[in-house]
C-alpha cells in the first residue's frame, strides 16, 4: 500500500514510523513533514490545509490510505474533500469532527446525552457573560468555542480576572473566530489522564492510556505548552475507572454522535478528570494526542493500518487491539524560552544514536534540514524522546538517558516527566 500522512510534527512522525512497521505498506509520503519523517517517508511541500493540493497529489500517486494527524484539516473538512473524489482517509468528516471544533458543541451533546462532564454555560454574547460572572464560583473556567492552538481555555480566579478573560475572547478576539462564542464552566480537581481510542462510527476501541505534562517548568509550573512529555499507561487509570468510563463515557459518545448523524471514524481522544466524584470529560479530541501518540503507537501491537482500515469499514468489531505489556516515557527537547521566544536553526547532533535500537525512538516535532543538509532545530519543540521499560520507572531511566544522546545549543527539558508516577 503506498499511504500519505499529513501533518509535520511528533505526532506525525510516530504515526509514520507505525506505519512503516505494517507488513501492507510499501510506500509513505508525509505532507509537509519534517527531517526526521524524512528517513522513513518521502515528504511532499504541500501543506496541511492545500485540501485541493494534497487530493491532486493523492490522485496523481495513487495514494491507497491517507492519514489525517492535525486538528486543523479534519476540523475543516478535508476527509470530506478526499472522500468526495473517492479516495480513502483516516479521519472523521467535518459534521463529526466538530467533536474537538467547537466546545459548545461537545458540552451541548455530553448534557444531552448525559455523559459525565463539569456544568456550563454557553454565551453569545459578551455581555451576557459578564452579567453571569457576577453570581458565579470562583475559580471558573472560561473556553473560547472554536480550535485555538490549545490555549483558548483561562482558568480564572477571580471576578476580575474572569471578566478581563471574556474581554479577551469575546471582545478583543485575542484567539479569532474561535471567540464567537465561549463556554464557562465549572472547575474540577483532581489528575488528568487521556485516553485514545480507534472508532467506526459504531464500535469503539480503547487504546493504552497516557498522561502529558503541558506546563513548560519542573514541578507543573511555567506557561501552558503543546506538551513537555508523557509517559503511558497511567498507574491513575484503574481497572475501576475503566469501568466507569466503559459505562458511562466511551460507548455513549459514540451512540450520541451517531444518534445526531454525524458518525464518528477515527480517533477520539478523551480528556478526562479523575474527580473525586469519578471521572469526567474535559474535552474531546478528533486526532491523536501530540505527545501522547508518541507513547502510545510504539506499545501497540496491532498493525495500526489494519486498524484503521477497519475503522473507514465499519468493521472493528472485529478488530482485537493489543497493546505490549510495558511501559513508555517520552522526554521532549525544546528550544530554550519555548513557548514564548527562541531561537531556531541550531544544529543537532547524535541522532545516530537512536538507530537499530528497538525500545528507544527519537521523533522529530521542530526539525529542517539546513542548507548544507544537516539537521537544524525548526520550532519550540524540537525532538521527542522515547524509551520503554518493563515499568515505568524503568521507561523513565531509560528515557532521560537517551535524551543524553543528542545534542543542540538551547536544548532545554523538564527533569520530571513521569515523576508523578512515584505517587501511584
Ligand atoms: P481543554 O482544552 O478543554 O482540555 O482544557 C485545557 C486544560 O485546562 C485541561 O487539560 C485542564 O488542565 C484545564 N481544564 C479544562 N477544563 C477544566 C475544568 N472544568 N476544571 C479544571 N481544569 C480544567
Ligand atoms: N497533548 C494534548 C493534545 O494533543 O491536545
Amino acid at each position: 500500500m503506498k499511504i500519505l500522512i499529513v501533518g509535520s510534527g511528533g505526532r506525525e512522525h510516530a504515526i509514520a514510523a507505525q506505519a512503516a512497521k505494517s507488513k501492507k505498506v510499501e510506500k509513505i509520503y508525509c505532507a509537509p513533514g519534517n527531517a526526521g519523517i524524512a528517513q522513513i517517508a518521502e515528504c511532499v511541500d504541500i501543506k496541511a490545509m492545500e485540501f485541493d493540493r494534497l487530493v491532486a497529489f493523492a490522485k496523481e500517486k495513487a495514494i491507497d490510505l491517507t492519514i489525517i494527524g492535525m486538528d486543523d484539516p479534519l476540523v475543516g473538512g478535508i476527509v470530506d474533500a478526499f472522500e468526495a473524489e473517492g479516495l480513502r482517509v483516516f479521519g472523521p468528516r467535518k459534521n463529526a469532527a466538530i467533536l474537538e471544533g467547537s466546545k459548545a458543541f461537545s458540552k451541548d451533546l455530553m448534557k444531552k446525552y448525559k455523559i459525565p462532564t463539569a456544568a456550563y454555560e454557553t454565551f453569545e454574547d459578551a455581555d451576557k457573560a459578564l452579567a453571569y460572572l457576577e453570581s458565579a464560583k470562583f475559580p471558573i473556567v472560561l473556553k473560547a468555542d472554536g480550535l485555538a492552538l490549545g490555549k483558548g481555555v483561562l482558568i480564572c480566579n477571580t471576578l476580575s480576572e474572569a471578566k478581563d478573560g471574556v474581554r479577551e475572547i469575546m471582545t478583543d478576539k485575542k484567539f479569532g473566530d474561535a471567540g464567537n462564542r465561549m463556554v464557562i464552566e465549572e472547575f474540577m480537581t483532581g489528575r488528568e489522564v487521556s485516553v485514545l481510542s480507534f472508532c467506526d462510527g459504531k464500535t469503539i476501541r480503547i487504546m493504552s492510556s497516557a498522561q502529558d505534562h503541558k506546563r513548560a517548568k519542573d514541578n507543573d509550573e511555567g506557561l501552558n505548552t503543546g506538551g513537555m512529555g508523557t509517559f503511558s499507561p497511567s498507574p491513575f487509570y484503574t481497572s475501576e475507572v475503566d469501568d466507569f468510563c466503559k459505562k458511562y463515557i466511551y460507548q455513549a459518545t459514540v451512540d450520541a454522535m451517531a444518534a445526531e448523524g454525524r458518525k464518528f471514524q477515527g480517533v477520539i481522544f478523551f480528556g478526562l478528570m479523575l474527580t473525586k466524584d469519578g471521572p469526567r470529560v474535559l474535552e474531546y479530541n478528533a486526532r491523536f494526542g501530540d505527545p501522547e501518540a508518541q507513547v502510545v503507537l510504539p506499545r501497540m501491537k496491532t498493525d495500526m493500518i489494519d486498524v484503521m482500515e477497519a475503522c473507514i469499514d465499519g468493521t472493528l468489531d472485529r478488530i482485537d487491539l493489543v497493546f505490549e505489556d510495558n511501559a513508555a516515557v517520552c522526554v521532549v527537547l525544546a528550544s530554550d524560552g519555548y513557548p514564548v521566544a527562541y531561537e531556531k536553526g541550531k544544529v543537532i547532533t547524535g541522532l545516530a544514536a537512536f538507530d537499530g535500537k528497538e525500545d528507544y525512538a527519537v521523533f522529530h516535532a521542530g526539525t529542517a534540514f539546513d542548507k548544507e543538509g544537516r539537521i537544524v532545530t525548526n520550532g519550540g519543540r524540537v525532538l521527542g524522546v522515547t524509551a520503554k521499560g518493563a515499568t515505568l520507572p524503568e521507561a523513565r531511566a531509560n528515557a532521560y538517558k537517551a535524551t543524553e544522546w543528542v545534542s543542540f545549543e538551547n536544548k532545554y527539558m523538564r527533569h520530571d516527566i513521569g515523576k508523578a508516577i512515584d505517587e501511584a
